[in-house]
């Protein structure tokens, strides 16, 4: 049995339309009854506290690995497809997920990644530079979404003639994984698997390429770490280098796309920055805090658990509302506000514990160089009309789009 929670959570609390929009009432709703409780309607339990949520994260009895939960529900000819996410660090425990986080923690530090800060304004303003050309611009898809997949594509050394193709697959594959929050139908799941194979014979190929001629890329240092001591498999490099060409690319295109929509409202603010863009990082931070790309994760029991009052029983599935706890008033002074010199600001839009994003330096980087880029460059940048979705990703907070008429700066 499970206890009670204080209050039941209304069917249409979670994942209806309604928490599109604004999740932010019901996520704090949620909390003031209770930080942590059952809900029938996703059979599992919803964390909501950022004090909670910290705990749970750091918790080794609450495991990453969802997989197995998951691949039951569909046919064995999936099987594939879901060894593969096994093989993912994001979807590894213990050991397995320390070796495989190893292999990429150097290219990651602030130090490896400060080395991409003029490549990344480089090919920020050439985004820009397009955008100008026609005078307007869809925020999202001409400088939100590219951005980040031509970084991680050059981190990783990807040739530029195989992007198109790498891309594709790695569409097909990441819309499949969403089914660990959703059913997924046939079609995706097939078109996952086919990408991923296709991706595997890829890998298999370039894998010789690099061997012979490794470059100072990630993916030579991936290739040949097959052979290192760490024992790289194919399908792990397979699985880790669609995680790393992914894990990017949605998360920080929702982060700069929510980010330009609060300057669109406060055009005192987008002043302030232009005027000194020193304080953009504290922006960005209060961007990731207010408006968290990633508005919860997954954990599973591995045994029963006492915890906060609740006895969470092996088996059971945790999720962790990230976007939840960074307005936990217990952590943030007014918490609905946005405060774009909010120090400290501990929020936890990267996740904690073991699987704190293993890209947070390339992303706060991305983030700032963009902002510097597009308010250094932009004299005028308005919203075209008011007519806004956000997307129907239930994890990923972002706009649709956000068409904005721009005007170029006097020095430009
Ligand atoms: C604003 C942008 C980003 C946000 C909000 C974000 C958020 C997150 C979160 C919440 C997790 C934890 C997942 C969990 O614990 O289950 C995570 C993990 C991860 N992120 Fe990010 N991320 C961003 C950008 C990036 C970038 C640019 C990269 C690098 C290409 C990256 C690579 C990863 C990887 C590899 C993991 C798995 C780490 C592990 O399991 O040890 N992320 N990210």
């Amino acid at each position: 049995m499970k206890a009670m929670p204080m209050e039941p959570i209304r069917p249409h609390h979670l994942f209806g339309d309604e928490m599109l929009e604004n999740p932010f009432n019901i996520y704090r709703e949620l909390r003031e009854a209770n930080p942590i409780q059952w809900s029938d309607q996703v059979q599992a339990w919803v964390v909501t506290g950022y004090a909670e949520t910290d705990s749970v994260l750091k918790d080794k009895r609450f495991l990453s690995n969802r997989v197995s939960a998951h691949r039951a529900r569909y046919s064995r000819s999936y099987a594939p497809l879901f060894d593969i996410f096994s093989e993912t660090m994001v979807q590894s425990d213990g050991e397995k997920h320390e070796r495989l986080r190893a292999l990429v923690h150097s290219a990651f530090k602030r130090t490896e990644v400060s080395k991409y800060e003029d490549r990344i304004r480089a090919l920020a303003n050439e985004l820009v530079d397009g955008a100008l050309l026609n005078g307007e611009m869809n925020f999202v898809t001409d400088f939100a979404i590219p951005l980040p997949i031509l970084v991680i594509s050059e981190i990783l050394g990807v040739p530029l003639e195989d992007r198109g193709k790498i891309r594709q697959w790695c569409d097909d594959y990441s819309v499949a994984a969403l089914t660990f929050y959703t059913n997924t139908s046939e079609r995706i799941l097939k078109n996952a698997l086919e990408s991923a194979h296709d991706f595997r014979d890829y890998l298999r190929e370039r894998t010789k390429v690099l061997k012979e001629a490794p470059g100072d890329d990630l993916l030579s240092s991936l290739v040949l770490a097959q052979e290192g001591e760490s024992k790289l498999s194919l399908d792990e490099l397979l699985a880790n280098t669609m995680l790393l060409l992914n894990a990017g690319n949605e998360t920080t295109c929702c982060a700069l796309t929510n980010g330009m929509y609060i300057l669109l409202q406060q055009p005192e603010l987008m002043r302030a920055l232009r005027d000194d863009p020193s304080k953009i990082s504290d922006f960005t931070e209060e961007v990731l805090r207010q408006e968290t790309p990633v508005q919860f994760i997954g954990r599973i029991a591995q045994e029963d658990v006492d915890f906060a009052g609740e006895q969470i029983r092996k088996g059971d599935t945790v999720i962790l509302l990230l976007a939840a706890a960074n307005r936990d008033p217990a952590v943030f002074d007014d918490p609905e506000s946005f405060d774009a010199t909010r120090r400290p600001n501990k929020h936890s839009a990267f996740g904690v514990g073991a699987h704190v994003c293993a890209g947070v330096q390339l992303a706060k980087l991305e983030m700032r160089i963009g902002f510097e880029v597009l308010l250094g460059r932009l004299k005028t940048i308005e919203l075209a009309h008011n007519n806004l979705k956000h997307s129907r990703n239930f994890n990923l907070r972002c706009w649709a789009a956000l068409p904005l008429n721009i005007s170029a700066s006097a020095h430009d």
